[in-house]
């Protein structure tokens, strides 16, 4: 597991530069850790050291980075023993079979083909008033209460958990522990606990699997229980790995967007004001916004053959990871790229992935970003942090980015 990728040579007598180390915490929320600075300079490939020392190749580059995520010899196959394990709490389930995210084509297809028209642009567009019947509850709710308010449990995560719930047909009345297990998969301490939160979640959908197949409800699941468990071209298990990837995905990621958006408008405020003015910037807010802050940083491939690119040879089972922090902000691609700025361009981002990966829930993140935001602010105009931005936790870089509490008042 710790062979080091064999690529460029360096002249005779050049020691090669030291491996960075990779996960990094970012110093501030929003930008991509200044510990990366030296990997931005050596781009667009350079290698980056794991916990374990193994070295990987990090693309920091947007060109090279479009041409691999689309490359079908970059596996994301989680059982090829080469596949890198960034993490030690996730070394105990590196080698399950995750559906959709850990398979390639054409299993990764089959997969992916029965789950496309529950996520399509259509399907979505048509899920937009319950989106906005949720946020403006949720607000209600706060307005009521306070202020101050914590952002995070009062509406960041509430309103993509409570859509993931509606989509998927499960009970929003487990959120708290579904939400608490999905904490723990992505952020556990141990091996064991990631492990553990794993297993639970799995089990837990499992048994909602049985109880639906005696009392079927309305959801996605209920859907791929009649046309796929029962014809037999789904098999139980996998049904419940999949719902388990849905649930997870489906509102962690969506969360930290809604509060970290929050937090990095709060700190932008002629940015926000331009919001203000004009509503019909918002989608293209959320564009940069998804650019910017990159919450998803480090996509994990394995090499399955020789590749060369950019002047480098990435070698059969060499572990690759795109960080989409940097990739997001190569200057090649985005003129002033740490600048936040609405008019730009942000398309062609790689916060969602790239290529058969690319986000599934991309148009449902997409919706409810811009219906939380607009609402958030519509609704509070004079919304801002309860405590000054110093002081206000953040999570680590080796998970999804995002506060971990936001404190707010108006
Ligand atoms: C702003 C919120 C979100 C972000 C930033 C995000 C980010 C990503 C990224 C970067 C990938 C690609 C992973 C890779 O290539 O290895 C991905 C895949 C995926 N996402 Fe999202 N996601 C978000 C919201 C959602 C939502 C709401 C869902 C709904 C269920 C979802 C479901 C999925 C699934 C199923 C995949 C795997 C797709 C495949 O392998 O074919 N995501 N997401």
């Amino acid at each position: 597991m710790t062979e080091a990728p064999t690529g460029t040579t360096p002249a005779r007598g050049t020691p090669p530069p030291a491996a960075i180390a990779f996960f990094q915490d970012r110093t501030c929320p929003y930008h991509p850790p200044t510990n990366y600075q030296p990997l931005r300079d050596r781009g667009p490939l350079a290698h980056v050291a794991f916990y374990d020392g193994r070295r990987v190749w990090a693309v920091t580059g947007h060109a090279e980075a479009r041409a691999l995520l689309t490359d079908p010899r970059l596996s994301s196959d989680r059982q090829n023993p080469a596949f890198p394990v960034p993490l030690e709490r996730f070394e105990a389930i590196a080698e399950t079979k995750a559906p959709l995210i850990g398979v390639d084509d054409p299993e990764h297809n089959i997969q992916r083909r029965m789950l496309i028209p529950a996520f399509g642009v259509k399907k979505i567009a048509a899920m937009r008033p319950e989106i906005q019947r949720i946020v403006d509850g949720l607000l209600d709710r706060m307005l009521a209460q306070g202020p101050p308010a914590e952002l995070v449990s009062a509406f960041a995560l509430p309103v993509p958990s409570m859509v993931i719930c509606s989509l998927l047909g499960v009970p929003y009345a487990d959120h708290e522990f579904f939400e608490e297990q999905s904490r723990r998969l992505l952020s556990g301490r141990t091996s064991e606990e990631s492990e553990e939160a794993g297993d639970a979640l799995e089990e837990y959908l499992a048994a909602l699997i049985t109880r639906k197949e005696q009392e079927p409800g309305d959801g996605l699941l209920d859907e791929l229980i009649a046309d796929r468990l029962r014809t037999g071209s789904l098999e139980r298990g996998e049904l419940a790995r999949m719902a388990m990837i849905l649930l997870v995905a489906g509102h962690e990621t969506t969360a930290n967007m809604i509060s970290l958006g929050t937090f990095t408008l709060l700190e932008h405020p002629e940015q926000l004001d331009r919001l203000r003015t004009r509503d019909d910037l918002i989608p293209d807010a959320v564009e940069e916004l998804l650019r910017f802050l990159s919450i998803a940083d480090g996509l994990l491939r394995v090499a399955t053959e020789d590749i060369e690119i950019a002047g480098h040879t990435i070698r059969a089972d060499d572990g690759v990871v795109f960080a989409t922090s940097l990739i997001n902000r190569d200057g090649a691609a985005y003129p002033a790229p740490d600048e936040l700025d609405w008019s730009r361009s942000a398309r062609h981002h790689v916060a969602f992935g790239f290529g058969i990966h690319q986000c599934l829930g991309q148009n449902l993140a997409r919706a409810e970003m811009e219906i939380a935001l607009r609402s958030l602010f519509a609704r509070i105009p004079d919304l801002r942090l309860a405590v000054p931005a110093a002081a206000i936790p953040f999570k680590p870089g080796d998970t999804l980015q995002g506060m971990i509490e936001l404190p707010v008042a108006w």
